[in-house]
């Protein structure tokens, strides 16, 4: 059973929940690698936003032209309740994306295909994503790396210790929640390395880009030395297919 991004009460939590690790070493590599290629006067879809706080980030950094959408109408009331100032956020039902061909340099999904159940419907996803994306742009992906499980992360912990997990199984992954003794315990699909390289390939298109990111201590908050064994573990991975 995964997780129901449309319950009111997950989406609070999950929006409450501070995530300057996965932000340290997921979202600013990703942003950076996509400023890097393209610059910042892009049009790029956050497909999966969920409350928009990367979307957000985007636009905080100088991003002119983000557009997030997600299926959970919770989740984008949340994203559209926190501002919309030089961004757009959308309630998509089902895969088709309501945009023409060749719409956006740029479409990121952050922690999206590891909420989605089934293989097939990550190929439906792709190759609709690749259909609104202009000739020469290109898809990244950023997830919880398949390889790092059961990792105290400051924040969070994906999977149970010394669980070793299969491609296409159900994971919990717990988050601490400020102020809350409880974590948020969701459910995420394990989802291998080949199901990545297969998915892109069934949508007809190879990957350009498949980077293992990694903790930085020196990224670390100040009295927090007992993380400092997570030095180089790899907590994500980020990929990229560019449409031809
Ligand atoms: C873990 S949250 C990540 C949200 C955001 N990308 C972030 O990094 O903060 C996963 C999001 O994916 C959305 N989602 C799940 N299945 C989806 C689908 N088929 N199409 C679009 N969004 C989906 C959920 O509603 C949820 O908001």
């Amino acid at each position: 059973m995964n997780t129901n991004w449309t319950e009111q009460n997950i989406a609070e939590l999950f929006d409450a929940y501070d995530d300057w690790v996965e932000n340290a070493f997921g979202y600013q590599p990703l942003i950076a690698e996509l400023t890097c290629s393209y610059g910042k006067g892009i049009s790029v879809l956050d497909y999966g936003c969920g409350s928009g706080k990367v979307s957000r980030r985007l636009r905080d950094d100088g991003f002119d032209y983000v557009t997030g959408v997600d299926i959970s109408p919770t989740m984008i009331e949340k994203a559209i309740s926190a501002g919309t100032n030089r961004l757009r956020f959308e309630q998509i039902h089902g895969p088709n994306l309501p945009f023409p061909d060749n719409s956006f340099e740029a479409v990121i999904s952050c922690f999206l295909f590891i909420n989605i159940p089934e293989r097939r419907e990550l190929v439906r996803i792709t190759t609709e994503v690749m259909r609104i994306l202009k000739p020469g742009g290109s898809y990244y992906i950023l997830d919880t790396h398949p390889q790092t499980t059961g990792v105290d992360y400051p924040t969070y912990r994906n999977g149970e210790h010394g669980i070793s997990y299969q491609d296409g199984d159900n994971r919990p992954v717990y988050l601490t929640i400020p102020g809350r003794q409880q974590p948020l315990e969701i459910v995420d699909k394990q989802w291998g390395l080949s199901t990545y390289r297969n998915t892109f390939a069934a949508a007809g298109l190879s990957l350009t880009t498949e980077r293992n990111l990694p903790f930085d201590n020196s990224q670390l908050p100040v009295h927090t030395s007992e993380f400092r064994t997570l030095q180089d573990t790899k907590p994500y991975i980020l990929l990229r297919a560019t449409k031809q």
